[in-house]
């Protein structure tokens, strides 16, 4: 669609206003005016959501173009973003369009994991400002080019790791900076979520909606199946190594991003050791059912507990996810965090509800109620934009955080055995394979280079 095509159909012709094309969209008038232009790469759920609400609690910021692969998504991205803004953003199945488009400020990455390094690092290239949705990256190098990208380009990149932008995460490491919990004995990370038996559905032909080898991308090429991608919703990707991390990405990584901020975001650990396996259902998946992580920091240790089988744990319920008055019943809390110290047990919300600090006697001698933060996330991003200072997703802790990821599946897929780790070079002293792996690979055309 042209230009003029583009915003006839818009906002400017349904409120009837006279202004140029160049007034609702080109970032020249970003300093006159103060708007921001946004694009969406990956129109899941999740993309279409965030991007849509933070056009709406920022003021001045637009949606220029949605991109998709998925046909069926990228039509339902247009009319949402018209039902909800009030204007028709362009559409495009090839990213790439975006990253050449001089009007777009910054793009809102939120593709499968497997495309989140590349497409950022793309975009920052091009200039663009990132927001890239958790776990920003799918191996441990990819972490530290995404990192070398953003400051060798002096870019704003948001990391979606949202619990960064909680007030109750900032209150807590205060608590703990000040000494009252004592020296850190362990942190103790809990993603207990629910799940049955997984397996793949046969392949078929690819579908007409989908662009089959766009999706796979920097992934080897291999045949659809309708287990991997779902025409309407999320479909089953987060069960295979090639597109994700698994259960430790998705949601863990939430878990001990907020745990490590918390206390005071630590250097990356001196070794991990990982356990898991899919123990309880059974069933063909790569990422498992259930791990368990430990790693050592030298003083303390973490310990991260990831299962898609434990149906009976309740993640925190949405009144309490958005009341700062009320807390989580932590015993069957399936995504909290308890940090002991010597002087006190923290326990920790990550969708919501705060802290509570546990003393002697059973006693709670201190506490902050905390509410879900992503509206709070998005509003930091785009404040950062405008400001250019640092974002609360900053991308080098956020990829520290995504390494605990990294570093507990590679243990996992390396045999369930402890990795020792060398935080100065991140590279792993003592298996062949799990350096491999910690450096992933990349399908013709979709490599990442080198030197960025
Ligand atoms: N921060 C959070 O709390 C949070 C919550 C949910 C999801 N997420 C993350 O957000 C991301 C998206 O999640 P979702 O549930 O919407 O997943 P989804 O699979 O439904 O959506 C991803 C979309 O990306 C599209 N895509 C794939 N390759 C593409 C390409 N080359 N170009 C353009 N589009 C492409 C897919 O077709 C799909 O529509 C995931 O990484 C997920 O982990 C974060």
């Amino acid at each position: 669609m042209d230009r003029r095509k583009f915003i006839k159909t818009g906002v400017l012709a349904t409120a009837g206003l006279s202004l140029s094309a160049g007034s609702l969209f080109s970032s020249s008038c970003m300093g006159a005016n103060n708007r921001i232009v946004l694009a969406l790469v990956g129109c899941g759920g999740r993309g279409l959501g965030t991007i849509i609400n933070c056009c709406k609690i920022n003021s001045d910021v637009v949606i220029k173009t949605v991109c998709d692969v998925n046909k069926t998504k990228l039509a339902k991205a247009v009319s949402n973003v018209e039902k909800d803004l009030g204007y028709k953003p362009s559409a495009t199945e090839n990213m790439d369009e975006i990253f050449k488009d001089k009007d777009v400020d910054a793009v809102w990455v939120a593709t499968p994991e497997h495309w989140h390094t590349l497409a950022s690092i793309r975009a920052i290239q091009a200039g663009k400002d990132v927001y890239v949705e958790k776990n920003p990256t799918i191996n441990i190098w990819e972490g530290r080019k995404l990192v070398e990208a953003t400051y060798k380009y002096k870019r704003i990149v948001q990391v979606g790791f949202q619990n960064r932008s909680a007030l109750y995460g900032f209150s807590a490491r205060e608590y703990i900076r000040s000494g009252k919990l004592g020296k850190i004995v362990t942190v103790k990370c809990y993603n207990m979520l629910g799940g049955g038996k997984w397996s793949e559905a046969p392949e078929t032909a690819v579908p007409g909606w989908l662009d089959w080898d766009k999706w796979l991308g920097p992934a080897p090429m291999r045949g659809f199946s309708p287990s991997i991608v779902d025409e309407n919703g999320r479909g089953g990707w987060l069960s295979y190594w090639d597109y994700s991390g698994g259960g430790l990405a998705d949601d863990a990584s939430h878990v001990m991003d907020l745990a490590r901020l918390v206390i005071g975001d630590p250097d990356h650990p001196k070794s991990v050791y990982g356990w898991g396996g899919n123990h309880v259902f059974g069933g063909t998946r790569e990422t498992p059912e259930y791990q368990s992580i430990v790693y050592d920091f030298g003083d303390f240790t973490m310990s991260c507990d990831n299962a898609y089988a434990t149906n009976y744990m309740t993640k925190t319920p949405n009144d309490i996810r958005m009341d700062k008055t009320k807390f989580p019943n932590w015993r069957n809390n399936s995504t909290r965090t308890e940090i002991y110290g010597t002087e006190g047990l923290m326990y920790l919300g990550r969708h919501g509800g705060g802290w509570q600090v546990l003393g002697k006697d059973n006693q709670i001698v201190a506490e902050d109620g905390g509410v879900f933060p992503d509206k709070e996330h998005q509003i930091d991003f785009i404040e950062s934009l405008r400001s250019r200072k640092t974002p609360n997703g900053e991308v080098e802790q956020c990829h520290k955080s995504a390494t605990l990821v990294h570093l507990g599946n590679i243990a996992y897929r390396t045999g369930n055995k402890q990795l020792l780790f060398d935080p100065a070079t991140e590279k792993i002293l003592n298996d062949k394979q799990a350096n491999v792996l910690a450096r992933g690979k990349y399908r013709k055309g979709y490599e990442i280079p080198e030197k960025v």
